[in-house]
């Protein structure tokens, strides 16, 4: 992980997708964000997509995307002045292989101006173009780095739909790029409050002789949205909540409250331990499929006082759908640090509120001293890591409540990221953006890791297909309701209950 704001050195940035959703809501944002922020060095970018355009629409778009998506909510007429020389654009099919000797023309100019060869490929593109860009890349060379320059590329999500074509995939951009040239984004590794789970566990003295089998009761991890799929049916089908989620976010968040504590801070050394505590992940049979796994798809319902339809009458959606919008899974991990604590994950849309958190619950005290008193069994105490939308950690504890009885109430030790600290809070992207730029792959997914989450999610797949055959529909819930009776069923199985976040 880079300790900013180091700048980088020039470098051209080609946007595959430079139309698109991601481009206006995110790349354009962060991009003109780090240059206004004076972190970004002498640089150009090339957006690359379908529909036409002159360099001058091309800025006169991306301008009213970032008024409309940056943080800051506004473009500051002073840094567009000198941002906006920057962008061009160039219109043609990705498939078109004639469009990269355009490309390749463009990039020697830039590389002249800049006196750098360095390249940032950006991939925003539907991920089933990949294959074709990262082929034509190689035909035309521009894989290949300028003496004294480098050449990278960052890969959207989705990486592949199962095992197998994560597989194909790698093996797709190995035969254009090296490892060290590929940076797998996901966005929730950005994320502060994510980056945190590392400074807590690891920069503290105090938590990590707990964090064990020994100390620990169970994991949570939550990660809940209140909207449904916003105009998306027809990709959500083809995704479906453990694809969208569980397999990316949710496998980073896990990693990185489990993994051993690598020798170093630096993206070998973490990323080996990320992997290896994937590793331990139990894969699923169908036999714990059935018993560890609950797949749940909305109906109608109200979040957040508005009604709301059922996923199967969302536009792009079968009427018979069998997606699943919430999953929730007890994980093992079997090794030696977390045999036999359970790890409880549920994520979903159209959930009471959008909230990321992750609650570690540790055993009760061993002995209970105030058995003569009013006091029964005290609550386990908790630690809960708030990723979004609030960020913080809280710690929760039994105090005693003031009066000549002994009566314990459970209490909160609180830091709020808002309150503590006076720094803006810089978009996931940018900081990815900037990491990429200045060759640290720590926050990006390598591709053994990429394969391992997907071997574990493909496990899963594969016994609902062998369930689907004869029984093995999703469980319906209401939305605005945390999930189908079975999520609650699962953890109180246990004798837990899902903390309410
Ligand atoms: N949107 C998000 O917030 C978000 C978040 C996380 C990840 N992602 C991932 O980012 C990627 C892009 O998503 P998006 O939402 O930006 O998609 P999008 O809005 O559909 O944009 C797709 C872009 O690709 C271009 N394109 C498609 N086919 C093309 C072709 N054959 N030749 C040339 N250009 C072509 C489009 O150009 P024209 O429109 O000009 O045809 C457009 O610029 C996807 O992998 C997605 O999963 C998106």
């Amino acid at each position: 992980m880079s300790d900013s704001p180091k700048q980088p050195d020039p470098l051209t940035m080609i946007i595959f997708g430079a139309s698109g959703d991601l481009t206006r809501r995110k790349l354009a944002p962060a991009m003109y964000n780090l240059s206004a922020g004076g972190n970004l060095p002498k640089f150009r970018i090339i957006g690359f997509a379908r529909r036409e355009r002159s360099d001058e629409q091309f800025r006169e778009d991306l301008h009213k995307a970032i008024h409309q998506f940056s943080r800051a909510g506004t473009v500051d007429a002073r840094h567009w002045k000198a941002f906006a020389p920057c962008l061009s654009y160039l219109s043609g099919d990705f498939t078109d292989e004639a469009r990269y000797k355009e490309l390749k023309d463009r990039l020697t100019a830039a590389a002249q101006e800049l006196g750098s060869g360095n390249r940032l490929f950006y991939l925003a593109t539907p991920p089933s173009l990949y294959p074709d860009i990262v082929r034509c890349i190689g035909e035309m060379g521009l894989n290949e780095p300028e003496p004294g320059s480098w050449t990278r590329i960052i890969v959207e999500k989705p990486f592949g739909k199962d095992l197998e074509t994560a597989l194909a995939l790698n093996r797709e951009i190995h035969a254009v790029f090296s490892e060290d040239q590929v940076y797998r984004i996901d966005h929730y590794l950005g994320k502060e409050t994510v980056q945190n789970i590392l400074v807590l566990r690891f920069a503290n003295g105090i938590f990590e002789p707990l964090w064990n089998r020994n100390f620990i009761d169970h994991v949570e991890i939550t990660m809940a949205e209140s909207i449904g799929v916003e105009g998306r049916g027809g990709y959500y089908e083809e995704a479906g909540a453990l694809r969208d989620m569980v397999q990316n976010h949710m496998m980073q968040l896990i990693s990185l409250i489990s993994m051993e504590p690598p020798i170093a801070f630096e993206a070998g050394e973490v990323r080996n331990e990320k992997v290896k505590v994937l590793r331990a992940i139990r894969p699923y049979t169908t036999e714990s499929v059935k018993t560890m796994v609950v797949r749940g798809q909305y109906g109608p319902g109200r979040v957040e006082g508005q009604p709301c339809v059922g996923y199967r009458n969302e536009p792009g959606v079968a009427p018979d759908s069998n997606t699943e919008t919430f999953v929730a899974l007890k994980l093992l991990i079997d090794n030696w640090r977390w045999a036999g604590v359970p790890f409880y994950i549920r994520t979903g849309k159209r959930l009471p509120r959008r909230v990321t958190e992750i609650a570690v619950r540790f055993k009760q005290a061993p002995y209970l001293l105030f058995r003569d008193t009013d006091v029964k069994q005290p609550d386990q105490n908790l630690l809960v890591l708030q990723i979004q939308p609030e960020e913080g950690i809280f710690m929760q504890f039994g105090a005693k409540v003031p009066g000549p009885k002994i009566r314990i109430q459970a209490v909160n030790m609180d830091f709020a990221y808002g309150t503590s600290f006076q720094e803006d809070n810089a978009d996931a992207y940018e900081r990815l953006l900037l990491d990429c730029m200045l060759g640290d792959a720590t926050l990006f997914t390598r591709h053994d890791e990429v394969e391992t989450a997907w071997s574990i999610v493909t496990s899963i797949m594969d016994g609902w297909k062998q369930l689907d055959d004869g029984q093995g529909s999703v469980a319906m819930y209401g939305a605005g309701t945390w999930g189908p009776r079975e999520a609650a069923e699962l953890i109180e199985r246990h004798g837990h209950r899902w903390r309410l976040p």
